[in-house]
């Protein structure tokens, strides 16, 4: 039987198969309101048969989207118009889950097929950046962010509380924080973005602070019987890697005991120009380090499209949950065409039974 297959169960919730569709970004929504396209894109993505589905980092500010186009859950009726995609991913059989973001110093850019870099200081459709420190990521990126003070660390901590609570009264069963990327969160941890003097820099413990306060304020609030899960990028491909996966590691068992239910093993970029050794299933075995030292069930994205692939880091203990993202864009139904592939005997069984009865005589 094959391991991609098994059901996963992580406190209340049960998915029906250890695949998932990581949050896509459509840069699609006006003033953060999601449209007609986001429920297509998210049903559509439930019926083809994962396990779960998270929907795109959705900011908890307006000034925390990537781009003009981001989703926001900032007040009740953009947290109301998810309502059909939740109802419409939960009616195919999928769990809905949401990532709730804020983009930090990479928010304020130009969608990728605009050109992926800041929007000028002058253009109106633009606004000014918050970071830990006032240092620009550089590249496409080169704005200059805002110093945080106290007072707006506590503001934003707050709206990742009032997202949580929003995001789980229109019925979201799967919460997954967005600690990476070098969004917001992420830069407070690393030494690339935050070189403050007080209490949130510095030191681990000062620059984990954001992180672990954020989570346990979120944690107050979200439903202790559904998970509660982080994205965060635990290596930085920078040439400090053994420093930078030891920290993480750490950060993630204090997450852990803060209350944290799976933690989604990804990459820092915080810096432009990092060494990712891109091949297929790369991260599984950095994943699984963090599965065993931190003793957390993990997820992981970027090269498990191939199913058997993804067959391979669940099935070996690299992952509890495979990431399939841009595979899904180009084929919503992968669960059913990754059962075929894998040679399971009834791969119809992955689609809810109005498609499963018929494609079972093909
Ligand atoms: C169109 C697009 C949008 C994305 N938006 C997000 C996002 O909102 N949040 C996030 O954490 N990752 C985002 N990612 C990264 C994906 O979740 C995933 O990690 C990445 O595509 C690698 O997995 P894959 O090789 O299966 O595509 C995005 C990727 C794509 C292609």
């Amino acid at each position: 039987m094959s391991a991609l297959f098994q059901p996963f169960k992580l406190k209340d919730v049960t998915l029906r198969n250890r695949i998932a569709v990581p949050p896509m970004c459509m840069y699609s929504a006006n003033d953060g309101l999601i449209n007609d396209w986001h429920q297509v894109h998210l049903a559509s993505l439930a019926r083809g048969g994962a396990g779960l589905v998270v929907v795109e980092a959705t900011a908890v500010s307006p000034e925390g989207r990537i781009s003009p186009g981001c989703a926001g859950i900032w007040n009740d009726q953009l947290a109301q118009a998810f309502i059909p995609a939740v109802k419409a991913i939960k009616a195919a059989g999928s769990v809905p889950g949401i990532q709730i973001a804020h983009a930090g110093r990479k928010a304020s850019a130009n969608r990728p097929w605009e050109g992926d870099d800041h929007i000028p200081y002058d253009d109106p459709n633009g606004w000014q950046t918050i970071a830990p420190s006032a240092i620009a990521f550089g590249a496409n990126l080169p704005k200059q962010p805002k110093a945080m003070t106290l007072d707006d660390i506590a503001r934003v901590r707050q709206d990742f509380v009032d997202a949580a609570i929003r995001a789980r009264d229109v019925g979201f069963e799967w919460l997954e924080l967005h600690f990476a990327h070098g969004y917001l969160a992420q830069s407070f941890f690393s030494e690339h973005s935050n070189q403050r003097d007080d209490r949130y820099g510095g030191s681990f413990d000062n620059r984990s602070r954001f992180l672990l306060e954020t989570l346990a304020a979120v944690r107050e609030v979200w439903p202790e019987h559904l998970p509660l899960t982080a994205r965060f990028g635990v290596i930085e491909f920078d040439g400090r890697d053994e420093e930078t996966l030891a920290e993480s590691i750490e950060l993630t068992r204090r997450m852990k005991n803060g209350g944290l239910d799976l933690l989604s093993v990804s990459i820092g970029f915080t810096i432009p120009g990092g060494r990712v050794p891109w091949a297929p299933g790369f991260m599984g075995p950095i994943a699984q380090r963090v599965r065993d030292e931190a003793g957390i069930p993990v997820s992981s994205a970027w090269g498990f499209g191939d199913p058997k692939v993804a067959e391979h880091a669940v099935a070996s203990g690299q992952l509890d949950q495979a990431l399939i993202g841009k595979a899904h864009l180009a084929n919503p139904h992968w669960s059913y065409q990754a059962a075929r592939d894998l040679g399971i005997e009834k791969p119809s069984w992955t689609l809810p039974a109005p498609y499963a009865h018929w494609l079972e005589r093909y």
